[in-house]
């Protein structure tokens, strides 16, 4: 596809209420603009460029190494356009989309439909929509099927304003004309802006042809507030949640499981109610997810039973038919086919073996306050209840570890290791303490 990509994002998103940039908060786990050229790199647009608003370094970090653009006043969405002719030349023989980082859920099949008009000989296509309410987008002015200009709404007569469709905001225009149109652009408007949106009417002039195609309300839906963004999110969840019930996933009350762009999930997993899936998680098939647990950054083979209340972050891989139970947190370690880990425990930065079992309550203390350390646990490792391994640490193969243990050396393979007072043990104490006790 011979196409370019202009990104606006420099408004702050005063609306947002937020110390973020607006083009920086996430949908299903990814940023908004991060979402758009996700998109774009999806129908091979490589080349694009965000125009950021002043103090945005933390959007050119997310972007990178895609370029950026700095808008420093904010005259308008012409204006703004402009800024990236800094970075693109005349682009002769392709288009420029232009898409606004506040409207994030525009999908390729939309893209690919307007770069279709565009070849077709539109020198402009705009992506249009009929929302429910058209309150203050602009309007498009169509006549005999090709559009005549777009009026802002607060610029547009009582006639123009009972028109119904409206501009999404997204266009596609001819490479070879975008610079001059967005030179000739003039800010004598209501809002003293440099109008995006006029190019439309001077393209007229200079005998160039403009068209709509026309989208989805759902992924043209404009994120200004907090509210919009939980919108977007139900938007993106719905789908997310269709898509894996399509591929064989069993979601009991799919309502209540939320997903991240990136979760991959095998057939015949089975997720239990309120099942969070942060980023970076795959899930092969058979595995059965209980409910009420949260998942970032983890690998789970065929097979491995998971949670209720479990969570995993940091990098973490569970091996075939691997137990992990109700309130273990694991981060950043690795557990090997048919280890289990039952109940109530903390394994931090630790390299599990196979067909190893660990008590309830066991936990590595990989953390001394300045530095993290690792557990290593051979295979057929037996740790009793309430064992914390003290960091770092190697257990072998096959070790027995008594309950309460506080393991803070090594423990060769084969070897019982227990440290606990003695039992102090007295016949008929407790009736002798009690009448003690009562005198
Ligand atoms: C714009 C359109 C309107 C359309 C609506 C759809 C214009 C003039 N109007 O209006 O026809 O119906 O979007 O949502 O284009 N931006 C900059 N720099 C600026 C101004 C804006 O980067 O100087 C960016 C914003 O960060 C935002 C996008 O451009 O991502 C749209 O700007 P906004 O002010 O929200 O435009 P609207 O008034 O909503
Ligand atoms: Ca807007």
């Amino acid at each position: 596809m011979k196409a370019k990509a202009i990104i606006l994002g420099a408004g702050q998103g005063t609306r947002m209420k937020s110390p973020l940039p607006k083009v920086m908060h996430k949908i299903a786990g990814r940023s908004m603009v991060r979402t758009l050229l996700d998109t774009l790199s999806d129908i091979d647009i490589k080349e694009s460029v965000v125009v950021v608003g002043p103090d945005m370094d933390n959007v050119k970090q997310e972007v990178a190494p895609i370029q950026t653009v700095e808008q420093t006043e904010r005259l308008g969405t012409g204006h703004a356009v402009k800024m990236a002719s800094k970075v693109f030349g005349k682009y002769e023989e392709g288009c420029f989309f232009i898409l606004f980082g506040d409207t994030p859920l525009i999908s390729k099949e939309t893209l690919l439909k307007m770069y279709e008009a565009f070849e077709k000989g539109s020198d402009i296509v705009v992506l249009g929509f009929v929302p429910e309410n058209a309150g203050r987008y602009g309007r498009l002015i169509v006549e005999g099927g090709e559009l005549q200009k777009i009026v802002e709404y607060k610029d547009a007569t009582e006639a123009e304003r009972a028109v119904q469709l409206c501009n999404s905001g997204v266009m596609c225009v001819n490479g070879a004309f975008l610079w001059d149109l967005i030179s000739s652009l003039k800010n004598e408007n209501a809002a003293k802006e440099y109008y995006l949106t006029d190019i439309v009417g001077l393209a007229r002039e200079k005998g160039l042809k403009a068209s709509v195609v026309q989208g989805e309300n759902e992924e043209l839906l404009g994120v200004n507030s907090r509210a919009d963004l939980a919108v977007a999110e139900k938007v993106v969840q719905t789908k997310l949640r269709t898509l894996a019930l399509e591929k064989g996933v069993c979601l009991i009350d799919p309502e209540t499981v939320y997903f991240s762009y990136d979760t991959q999930i095998e057939p015949n997993v089975t997720i239990e109610p309120n099942v969070f899936f942060s980023t970076g998680v795959k899930v092969q098939k058979d595995v059965v997810i209980r409910a009420f647990s949260h998942l970032e950054d983890v690998e789970i083979e065929q097979g491995a039973t998971i949670g209720p209340f479990a969570r995993f972050r940091g990098g973490s891989h569970i091996g075939k038919n691997v137990h992990v139970g109700n309130f273990v947190e694991v981060k950043k370690s690795t557990l090997g086919e048919n280890t289990k880990v039952g109940h109530l425990s903390y394994l931090g930065d630790a390299l599990l073996a196979e067909n190893i079992n660990i008590g309830a309550g066991t936990i590595t203390c990989n953390y001394d306050g300045y530095r993290k350390s690792k557990t290593e646990i051979g295979s057929g490792a037996f740790i009793g209840s309430d064992s914390v391994l003290i960091a770092p640490i190697k257990v072998g193969k096959n070790v027995v570890t008594g309950a309460g243990s506080v393991l803070s050396k090594d423990v060769p393979d084969d070897a019982l290791a227990v440290t606990r007072p003695r039992l102090f043990l007295k016949e008929d104490g407790a009736i002798s303490y009690h009448e003690r006790k009562k005198k």
